[in-house]
């Protein structure tokens, strides 16, 4: 796992559970590369004869640019969270919208399919998940932003996709939605951004991509009016099931990983 900084994450933590429970004989270990020389660190790990890495901030859009080869989903993502070494490849791939996708549909039991989805924010966590949501077919992909130049160049991007893409801003959003998912980095200063009460139905399934011991203020806000909320832990523990899958060839149970993970959280409390 490369990234800078690097001490807090969890990813080893759950590499070594995956990795327990599939009987694979894996070394996953955090590697602090300097923030001017990512490819050096990358280089230096292939030749001592690293098979694979995550890449977290600051350097997944690097990855992206020292990839040799990218995933239809990375390229869509602009950003490359997993690489996997071959000889004389570095293939590039981002599993954090499939892990998304995949803790709502199936671990949350939410599905996408014909329902209206509002996508928060517009930066890089966003655009990295907009690909596997329109995989799932919703009825229409919203696009909000603060800045709205940021969510139309998004919706630009994916306009040749089947499902409709529409950006707005906050204040221009109308109706309810059957899912509100927040990609911003709002929740790290435990900020809400601005928008209407009157977007939520009891029906709306509400999730942030954040996780932290508590509840976000967003999703605090979105229960108080009576929807239903999950936060991003099921998300991480997702999408570092498919790196490994694709390091391994073999899917690990995420269930007991995640229960792990939600009471070590609470213990935090
Ligand atoms: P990341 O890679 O985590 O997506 P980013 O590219 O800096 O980081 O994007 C952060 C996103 O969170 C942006 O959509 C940003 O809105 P702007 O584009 O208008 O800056 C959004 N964001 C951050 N703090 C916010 C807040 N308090 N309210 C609303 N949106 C916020």
């Amino acid at each position: 796992m490369i990234g800078n900084p690097i001490a807090h994450s969890k990813s080893p933590a759950i590499h070594a559970q995956f990795a327990a429970q599939t009987g694979q004989d894996i070394c996953y270990e955090r590697m602090l590369a300097p923030l001017d020389d990512f490819a050096g660190s990358v280089r230096q790990f292939i030749a001592a004869g690293g098979r694979g890495a995550n890449v977290t901030v600051p350097f997944k859009l690097q990855a992206f640019e020292l990839a040799t080869a990218l995933t239809p989903r990375a390229r869509a993502a602009g950003a490359v969270n997993t690489l996997v070494f071959a000889p004389g490849e570095i293939l590039g791939d981002n599993t954090d919208g499939v892990g998304l996708v995949r803790d709502i549909v199936h671990n949350a039991a939410q599905p996408m399919a014909g329902r209206r989805i509002l996508l928060m924010g517009a930066g890089g966590a966003a655009r990295g998940v907009i690909l596997p949501i329109l995989s799932a077919s919703p009825a229409e992909l919203v696009i909000a932003n603060r800045t709205l130049e940021r969510a139309q160049e998004l919706a630009l991007a994916f306009a040749d996709q089947s499902v409709a893409v529409v950006a707005h801003s906050y204040p221009e959003l109308s109706g309810t939605f059957d899912m509100i998912i927040n990609a911003t980095s709002a929740s790290l200063s435990d900020a809400v951004p601005d928008i209407a009460d009157s977007l939520l139905s009891t029906h709306t399934f509400v999730y942030d991509m954040m996780y932290a011991a508590r509840p976000s203020a967003f999703m605090q806000w979105a229960a108080r009016h009576g929807a239903v909320v999950r936060d991003g832990l099921g998300m991480l523990v997702e999408q570092a099931a498919e790196s490994f899958f694709l390091w391994r060839g073999v899917r690990p149970e995420t269930a007991p990983v995640y229960q792990s993970l939600r009471s070590q959280l609470a213990d935090q409390r």
